[in-house]
């Protein structure tokens, strides 16, 4: 263990986001009926009952050691649940529910590992300097356990999306519906030449992960960007014309695995004799016309060849979404007031979209909607290391494990996102066959 000079204390504001995450997570496995927690909802992921464990498991791997020099009383649940599982390449999982832990003996493992980790965190509050591996302090540590979790309580929930709604248990405030009506769904913004900040500077006191430093700058060129998400309406028009069907608007790559998974629509969508429902989290509802649509970067991808458009780069989003006309950038799309529910649909207020028209208070510089929240927004660029990247030592694959060429960045948030990554730094990534997630996208054309 190497003491370092910057080394610092937990504050209660740091435990109580703690709490606060554990709080959403146990939320969301409250949703599952006992009897279903065994279910794997999405073939490529494991079954339920391992993010239960998985969650405490990450927190006990990560900090045990490398902050606490504590001993493991179940060193063999700590490793099962040490990893999910990347659904790219490979066959599919083929365990079977009895080769997992009972519920109880997995929620004793919850309680046992957070009971310790608590006891330590609780005594860290009082100290002002705490020796850590690697240079890392303990709050830069808690920040990885709580983005961590809370970016399971979102993949959990593109999880629970696929649950019948039979084996979930709906909680009481959920609908808080959508009713604004859009006719301007094709209007594009234009966005000057100028630059864009990528990435955090390593100076910044901002909690940010390994594939958002080092900070650069990047010129970007002038372009056009659709003021609003593509919509469920404008997607139907891409279906009408026969885009699932049409060759030319599929890479190679992309065309063989619609043909072969039998993809004809967005997986949120459901045939109901001869109109479309959308399937919401607890039931599906008459296709909302002027929601995002929600699909994977092929689909996407295909979308914008049919209108002789183009996906975003990660440097034209970041400057449509942060850019002003003066030059420099902002720390949010409306400015520097931190997000709140005005601004967008985001930080778990809601489980489904809403109209992609619904946030004024929430327009960028440039007169661009709904960039945060209501759907992450694929990107054209390949996930890689910025200049200057190093992975955290203590958890080398979080993103490098990703540097594959096969997942694409995307940004923005969807209504399942905590605050805390809304900030502009925040890279999300998924490979581009993968349709579970809650994304959408936006055209740009030159
Ligand atoms: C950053 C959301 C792509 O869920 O695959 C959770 C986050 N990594 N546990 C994922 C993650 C390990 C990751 N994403
Ligand atoms: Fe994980």
């Amino acid at each position: 263990m190497l003491a370092t000079e910057k080394a610092v204390g937990v504050s209660s504001e740091l435990m109580e986001r703690v709490f606060e995450a554990r709080r959403r997570s146990d939320e969301l496995f409250n949703l599952v009926r006992p009897d279903s927690l065994y279910e794997r909802p999405i073939p490529e992921r494991h079954r339920i009952i391992f993010y239960v464990g998985h969650l405490e498991a990450f927190d006990w791997n990560l900090l045990s050691g490398n902050a606490f020099a504590l001993a493991s009383a179940h060193p063999k649940l700590d490793r099962l649940f040490a990893f999910g599982i990347d659904p790219v390449g490979g066959g599919l999982p083929a365990d079977v529910p009895s080769d997992w832990p009972a519920v109880d003996a997995v929620r004793a493992y919850v309680r046992s590992v957070r009971g310790a980790l608590d006891k330590n965190l609780e005594n860290a509050l009082f100290e002002t300097r705490l020796p850590t591996r690697d240079g890392f302090p303990l709050p830069t540590l808690l920040n990885v356990a709580i983005e961590h979790r809370l970016m399971h309580v979102e993949t959990l929930a593109y999880m629970l999306h696929r649950l019948p709604p039979d084996m979930k248990a709906q909680p009481e405030d959920q609908a808080k519906a959508a009713n604004l009506r859009i006719s301007l769904a094709h209007r594009m913004v234009s966005v000057p030449a100028g630059t864009a900040t990528l990435g955090l500077s390593r100076g910044s006191e901002t909690f940010g992960w390994d594939n958002e430093y080092e900070a650069h700058t990047v010129e970007v060129p002038a372009f056009e960007i659709d003021r609003y998400k593509v919509t469920n309406q404008q997607y139907l028009d891409f279906m009408a014309a026969g885009g699932y069907e049409t060759r030319a608007y599929w890479s190679d790559n992309d065309w063989s695995w619609k043909t072969a998974q039998g993809i004809s629509h967005p997986l949120f969508w459901k045939k109901d004799g001869n109109r479309w429902l959308w399937r919401t989290m607890f039931g599906a509802v008459p296709l909302p016309l002027d929601w995002p649509v929600y699909v994977s970067h092929a689909e996407a991808a295909a979308y914008t060849r049919w209108v002789g458009k183009s996906l975003p780069t990660e440097a034209q989003w970041q400057r449509a979404a942060y850019g002003t006309v003066e030059g420099e950038e902002r720390a949010y799309l409306w400015g520097n007031e931190p997000p709140n529910p005005t601004r967008g649909n985001f930080d778990l207020e809601r489980w489904d979209p809403v109209a992609v028209n619904s946030f004024p208070k929430g327009q960028s510089a440039f007169g661009v909607d709904d960039m945060l929240g209501n759907g992450w927004e694929w990107t054209s660029t390949v996930f890689g290391p910025f200049p200057g990247f190093e992975p955290f030592p203590f958890y080398r694959g979080y993103s490098a494990d990703f540097f594959d060429g096969k997942h694409f960045v995307m940004k923005g948030g969807s209504a399942r996102t905590a605050a805390c990554m809304l900030r502009p730094t925040f890279r999300n990534w998924f490979q581009a066959h993968y349709q579970y997630v809650y994304a959408g996208f936006r055209c740009v054309s030159r």
